[in-house]
């Protein structure tokens, strides 16, 4: 987009957040005593009312056709222009009153606004805007509200306008919820009005160019190294792991880190809605989906591209999650060939897990019998890796499930580990992912792959911790 673009689209919302400020030469002195004083919302509100000013005055006196992907060209020559209004306006703040003025002005320009620093704060890893004054994040796992302020419905709009204009989509009444990306990868959902009733809604899941590795897992508890050793063994040979779990309780990241168990020599196609895997491996396809355009012409599903990985010769198909009648697909694919598949399943539970999969199977309206569908997923998922979000904030493994057959027309699973609870304290959850003292039936195929496991990964012989 050209800065004048921006600037036209800029300019509404400087105006917006102005009211009654009209650049009066006696603003500074206004500010200087007020600092002094004035309790600290007011000078808040002052030093807003002088970003729309600086802000003005810098959009007119910058090159329209200047190019904002020149990031670093643009952020000095606005710096330049900046220093010179201030200076012209005899404006005198402080260095950190200063800074901060340059970055919220900088962020409008360039960024994203008021969403900017927290965009940049690494120890962020979540945000929520609900409406142009609540907005909160998630930091550590926990969720806490920030001081962090639109000036009003519009000037969120005009955020979110920055974020899906570029993807060439569109925010309205017509389409008033979309899903987005930000050009760092970040995964965005927006819901507006009338659908929110509290104002637009914005909530990204923020993305790491250094994703968790299993080590951080290990170190934050979250799961333990015979299990990840346990784990490492299935992938490498060739089990079919769903990993289930509720929201964010980091089922892509954990994806994420068993996929980096697959051999390298292995060609690997990963599906997904909104691209948020990074595979280490060099021969990686990587599809992603695609809502339909305003029209509502050109979808392209899950499921069809689950379909379409089938003719593209894959050693392992790798789904971001499943959700809906590519269930069906998924699990005929990991029936026929394509063993070492993975993929992730929103669930309660190791067993909600597959009762998940059977309702999603038959929402392909195949019109398959139950019995059929139970022996195709009993046939097909071998380990069902189940995590949670506690309520310290904390994500652990809490159960590795291994899906050993049918008895009846029930699928059995039998809990290979197991979270033992060891209580609440310090606002913090303790235990341990412990195993259960079983072996899995399918250790035949851990050993057809050359891998020795010792029997003490699984609690047997040697002493339970
Ligand atoms: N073991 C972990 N310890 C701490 N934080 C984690 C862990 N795993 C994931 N996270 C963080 O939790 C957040 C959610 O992770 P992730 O996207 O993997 O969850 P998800 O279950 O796939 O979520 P969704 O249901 O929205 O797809 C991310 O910010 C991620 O960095
Ligand atoms: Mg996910």
């Amino acid at each position: 987009m050209s800065l004048l673009k921006r600037i036209e689209r800029g300019e509404g919302g400087a105006q917006g957040g102005s009211s009654g400020v009209g650049g009066s030469p006696g603003k500074l002195s206004g500010l200087q005593s007020r600092r002094a004083s004035a309790p600290q919302v007011k000078a808040e509100s002052t030093l807003a009312d002088l970003k729309t000013r600086v802000q003005q005055r810098l959009l007119a006196a910058l090159d329209p056709g200047m190019d904002i992907s020149q990031t670093a060209e643009v952020r000095r020559t606005i710096r330049d222009l900046f220093e010179q209004v201030l200076q012209e306006e005899n404006i005198v703040l402080s260095r950190p009153e200063r800074h901060r003025l340059f970055e919220a002005i900088a962020a409008e320009i360039l960024g994203f606004g008021p969403l900017q620093p927290l965009l940049e704060d690494d120890n962020i890893t979540e945000i929520m805007v609900n409406g142009p004054k609540n907005i909160y994040v998630e930091r550590k796992g926990k969720l806490q509200r920030v001081p962090v302020t639109f000036e009003d419905d519009e000037h969120v709009m005009r955020i979110i306008d920055r974020i899906v204009a570029p993807l060439g989509r569109r925010v309205d009444e017509s389409s008033p919820y979309v899903d987005a990306r930000l050009p760092d990868g970040s995964r965005v959902n927006i819901v507006i009005p009338p659908i929110s009733l509290v104002g637009p809604v914005v909530t990204i899941r923020k993305f790491f160019k250094t994703p968790l590795t299993v080590q951080d897992l290990v170190n934050f508890g979250s799961i333990t190294p015979e299990a990840v050793r346990f784990l490492e063994a299935c992938v490498k040979a060739r089990l079919n792991i769903v990993i289930s779990g509720g929201t964010g309780s980091g089922k892509t990241t954990l994806l994420n880190i068993l996929s980096s168990f697959i051999p390298h020599d292995e060609r690997i196609i990963t599906v997904e809605n909104a691209a948020e895997l990074q595979l280490r491996q060099e021969h990686v396809v990587t599809l992603e989906s695609r809502p339909p355009n305003i029209e509502g012409r050109g979808e392209v599903t899950i499921r069809q591209l689950v379909i379409n990985t089938l003719r593209m010769r894959p050693d392992r198909i790798i789904v971001g999650e499943v959700r809906g009648a590519e269930a069906l697909d998924m699990l005929q694919a990991m029936n026929t060939g394509h063993e070492g598949s993975m993929t992730t399943v929103h669930s309660n539970s190791p067993r909600d897990t597959l009762s998940r999969m059977e309702t999603m199977t038959l929402m392909a309206g195949m019109e398959l019998p139950v019995r059929a569908i139970r022996e195709q997923i009993s046939s097909a998922v071998d380990l069902v890796v189940h995590q949670s979000r506690m309520r310290d904030g904390s994500r652990k493994v809490v159960a590795i499930a291994e899906v050993s057959g049918m008895e009846g027309d029930v699928i059995s699973m039998t809990d290979l580990f197991i979270f033992q609870h060891g209580g609440f304290r310090d606002g913090k959850v303790y235990g341990r992912l412990t195993p259960t003292g079983l072996r899995p039936k399918f250790m035949d195929k851990i050993e057809a792959a050359g891998i020795h496991l010792p029997a003490s990964i699984f609690g047997i012989g040697g002493k339970r911790r």
